[in-house]
């Protein structure tokens, strides 16, 4: 279902709030660069007495507000370097996610003391949500790397591609990996051509990305593979318990996708609407700390799938299904050599060429 994969709500032990420290990590890891394309690729008399600011999957915020402040503060920075201080804008940023985002928990969150007036936009990034030419920055972080839903073929018992026994592509057979790899560059490519629209011409779109290696043989056993593998061997062993049929594992696929960046190169290209300004690699020296540990890893899987799995399996199941996997985490030495994890993350960032 199409808006399924929204993280948990709330500010509780499970929510994604408490358990998206990564993801916070990287805007402070983007923020150099941020910086400096805004101080070399802002021409600040071109903006008007409003700047636009769009945030695409922005979830419940706590992650977003620091990336919001990164750039309104790099903005005003570059009025102040060039004595123009009293025109330094006002700064609007819309805040995007899916209708069944926490929505709440972000306008409560709201710094106090922040440099911009907020809006809300809920709806698909994969169709246009905001008026012609009206963003002058757009930002997105952690969420192009998620499917509208896996693709349809994957869950098919006739079908070629389906991805039998297994609930992802790594380490899929080759017919899974391409419905994935077909899918991703479908949708990112709409995400790409509705961002054009609302961009200003000359308007930045910054993308982070989590990505593997293009070296890397699909079937090579990432940590993110060999976890997903003893998740998946969980909701086996609860089907074989009676609490839920087999068939239901069968149908469910995590609407998630690793691409490399050689290949998301592609997709911009064929997108013809942007110069590729920046794509480099972010260096996040809390990564492997912040994400270890059984018990760590297994809430933070949660925060990100329990609306989907819910939907799926019922919310009966979902305490017993992260205490097994912690468990099964905890017993297997998937977490022990973290130079496993061969996953990285990248920042893109991208100019609307002038149409
Ligand atoms: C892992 S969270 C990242 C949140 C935040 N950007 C951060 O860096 O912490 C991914 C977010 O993307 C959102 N998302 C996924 N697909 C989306 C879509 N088609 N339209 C809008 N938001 C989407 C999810 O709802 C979720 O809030």
């Amino acid at each position: 279902m199409e808006g399924e994969s929204v993280m948990n709500g709330g500010e509780g032990a499970n929510s994604y709030a408490q358990n998206s420290s990564l993801q916070g990590g990287i805007v402070e890891a983007a923020r150099p660069v941020i910086e400096e394309e805004i101080s070399t690729k802002i021409d600040v008399k071109q903006i008007s007495s409003t700047f636009k600011i769009a945030d695409y999957g922005c979830s419940t915020g706590h992650n977003s507000f620091a990336a919001m402040h990164v750039i309104t503060q790099a903005i005003s920075r570059k009025f102040d370097t060039e004595e123009l201080s009293s025109l330094t804008p006002d700064f609007h940023v819309f805040f995007n996610d899916q209708v069944f985002n926490d929505f709440n928990t972000l306008f409560k969150s709201l710094p106090p003391k922040r440099l911009y007036y907020a809006a809300g936009v809920p709806g698909s990034f994969r169709v246009r949500l905001l008026p012609k030419r009206s963003i002058d920055f757009a930002y997105s972080s952690f969420a192009l790397n998620w499917l509208s839903g896996a693709p349809k073929a994957v869950a098919e018992k006739t079908s070629p591609a389906w991805n039998n026994g297994k609930i992802h592509h790594f380490g899929a057979r080759k017919e899974v990996l391409e419905a994935y790899t077909n899918q991703f560059a479908e949708e990112t490519k709409a995400f790409l051509d509705c961002r054009a629209e609302e961009l200003m011409p000359g308007g930045l779109l910054t993308i982070l990305l989590p990505v593997v290696p293009a070296s890397c043989n699909p079937d090579t056993a990432y940590t993110v593979d060999t976890e997903l593998g003893v998740f998946g061997s969980c909701l086996v062993d609860l089907a074989k318990q009676g609490r839920f049929s087999a068939d239901k594992v069968d149908s469910f696929n995590l609407p998630l996708y690793f691409t490399n960046p050689e290949e998301f190169k592609g997709i911009i290209e064929s997108s013809n609407n942007y110069t590729i300004e920046r794509m480099e690699t972010l260096y996040n020296p809390g990564k492997r700390v912040l994400s270890s540990g059984p018990k760590v890893r297994a809430t933070i899987f949660r925060a990100a799938f329990e609306f989907m799995l819910i939907n799926h399996f019922g919310g009966e199941i979902i305490d017993e299904l992260f205490d097994l996997y912690a468990n099964k985490l905890a017993a297997s030495s998937v977490l022990s050599d973290t130079a496993n994890d061969k996953t990285f993350e990248i920042i893109v960032v991208l100019k609307r060429k002038p149409s």
